[in-house]
């Protein structure tokens, strides 16, 4: 088994008032092996970007533990060892649009992280180190000098990946990187950041709202739903064998590619139960977990 590069423990991120909290994020564990992609779906809402936020520090957690290669990342760090976080973790956004600034070049966007950590002292290798990523993600050295609204929305998105790579990271959260693209353009995105996993030996935090994409990136999937993780296990046994009726609702979404089975098929709408006992994870199969109270584990395993 891999080493764990990242261990979640019973994360907490409330906002709002301390007397009636927004819970976006309400408990939730897991771990992310090196080397691996674990995707992160659900719902508009569920918390999935609040969870990739408070992995890279962007707020103090209301409350349980985040650890990288086994160092609490919120624990009372020096400013060199925080500098090291914030190189070894980066995120990719959802929108290419806005998470890129118009009026600056893709060679000062994608050298902004080196600029400030100071990694390259003359100009020529910095230029080079430009040049190098944007070939690593499929564009040319020439569109260092264009600026980001000059690109299209995949190109767009290519660029933000750069930026994301530009500090050698070891682990990247990809918010929702295709969401705003044309449905042509995803594939190649995911099979880029495919590529790269395998050159760079990145690890992944892969997070969608839906199914559809995430089997072809994904080798585990952890399932969201107002701010818990309701069911965890391998891309295999969440598409084949799932249990948690919110899972099983999100999979008759996923569109079919046969036109007709599609036309035929019946979306199954989720229906949420709040269980009167207590609810926890349970390991229902080895490495497959789902949340629920015990009788509701009965009922959906049965
Ligand atoms: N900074 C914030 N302040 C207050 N509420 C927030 C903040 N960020 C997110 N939320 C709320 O937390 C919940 C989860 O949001 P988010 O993590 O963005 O969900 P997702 O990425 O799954 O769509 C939502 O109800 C959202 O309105
Ligand atoms: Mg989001």
């Amino acid at each position: 088994m891999a080493n764990k590069l990242l261990e979640v423990k019973n994360l907490k991120q409330y906002f709002g008032s301390s007397n009636n909290p927004i819970k976006a994020v309400d408990g939730i564990s897991f771990d992310v092996y090196e080397g691996e992609t674990l995707g992160l779906v659900g719902e508009s809402g569920c918390g999935k970007s609040t969870t990739g936020r408070s992995i890279i520090r962007l707020y103090d957690i209301t409350d349980g533990e985040i650890l990288f290669k086994g160092q609490n990342i919120h624990a009372g760090k020096s400013r060199k060892e925080l500098k090291q976080f914030n190189r070894e973790m980066q995120m990719i956004f959802q929108d290419p649009y806005a998470s890129l600034n118009p009026r600056m070049t893709a060679g000062e966007i994608i050298a902004e992280g080196f600029d400030i950590h100071g990694l390259y002292k003359n100009k020529q290798e910095r230029r080079e180190r430009i040049g190098e990523l944007l070939e690593a993600v499929g564009l040319n050295r020439e569109h260092a000098n264009r600026y980001a609204h000059e690109f299209s929305g995949g190109q767009r998105q290519r660029i933000g990946i750069a930026r994301a790579l530009s500090l050698d990271p070891s682990f990247i959260i990809a918010d929702e990187p295709i969401s705003a693209l044309d449905v042509s353009i995803q594939a190649q995105v995911v099979n880029l950041l495919k590529k790269l996993q395998k050159e760079r030996n990145l690890t992944y935090l892969f997070i969608a709202h839906d199914l559809s994409m995430v089997k072809y990136i994904s080798d585990r999937i952890a399932v969201m739903y107002r701010g818990k993780i309701v069911e965890l296990g391998t891309s295999d046994e969440i598409y084949n064998h799932p249990i948690h009726p919110y899972t099983k609702s999100l999979l008759s979404a996923v569109p079919l590619p046969d036109p007709l089975t599609e036309r035929k098929r019946q979306r199954i709408p989720y229906v949420h139960e709040d269980a009167t006992e207590q609810m926890k994870v349970y390991e229902v199969l080895p490495n497959h977990f789902v949340y629920g109270s015990e009788s509701q584990i009965k009922k959906w395993t049965k």
